[in-house]
């Protein structure tokens, strides 16, 4: 796709992420909270708190926009070098290399950015498309979390724990 412009993420954009993350998770599988689940407040409120401290950009294609990603800390001292990856490629736009983008951008940052020692996330096993673009992007499987995830089809699978490691700074 050409043409794709990456920015922070500003608080107006909150209802149109969280509507994205509503139709993503009409999918099983995908995220871990279902579409009843969202609401715009706690995206205005991730988006405020992570301009400060953490990333959270958007990526736009003919001023629509299509994706979402976001590092974020978590919040004790023990964890300073640790920052958490969500990413959302909005639904209709998946596929297509947006989130090729969207990690080589949120990687970047994490590579120059000082003390950060550790990228984490996690992805459900079902989520082929995520877990290989994880891999391909340096992430390796840490840790397999059994049952963790019902589906609304009263299934449940595991979450996979992933991580990356940041290049040593000089
Ligand atoms: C997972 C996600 C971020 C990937 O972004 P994307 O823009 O769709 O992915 P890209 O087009 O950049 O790349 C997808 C890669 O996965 C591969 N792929 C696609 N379907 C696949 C499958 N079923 N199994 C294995 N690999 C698959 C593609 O071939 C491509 O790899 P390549 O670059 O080596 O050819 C996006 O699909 C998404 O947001 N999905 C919904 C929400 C979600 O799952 N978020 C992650 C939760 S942990």
């Amino acid at each position: 796709m050409e043409n794709l412009v990456i920015r922070h993420a500003q608080l107006t954009d909150a209802t149109q992420l969280c509507n994205a993350e509503r139709e993503t998770a009409k999918t099983p599988g995908l995220l871990v909270s279902r579409p009843g689940e969202f609401n715009t407040a706690a995206f205005e409120r991730k988006i405020l708190a992570l301009k400060d401290d953490g990333l959270y950009l958007v990526v736009e294609w003919n001023d629509q926009i299509v994706g979402h990603a976001l590092l974020e800390p978590m919040g004790l001292e023990a964890f300073k070098h640790v920052m958490s990856l969500t990413i959302v490629v909005h639904p209709d736009y998946v596929g297509q290399g947006i989130g090729h983008v969207l990690m080589t951008r949120l990687l970047q940052w994490a590579g120059d950015r000082p003390g950060l020692v550790k990228v984490e996330l996690r992805v459900r096993e079902v989520n082929r498309r995520a877990r290989h673009l994880y891999l391909k992007f340096g992430f390796v499987e840490e840790g397999r979390l059994e049952k963790r995830i019902r589906l609304p089809d009263g299934s449940l699978i595991a979450d996979i724990t992933m991580a990356w490691f940041a290049p040593e700074q000089s």
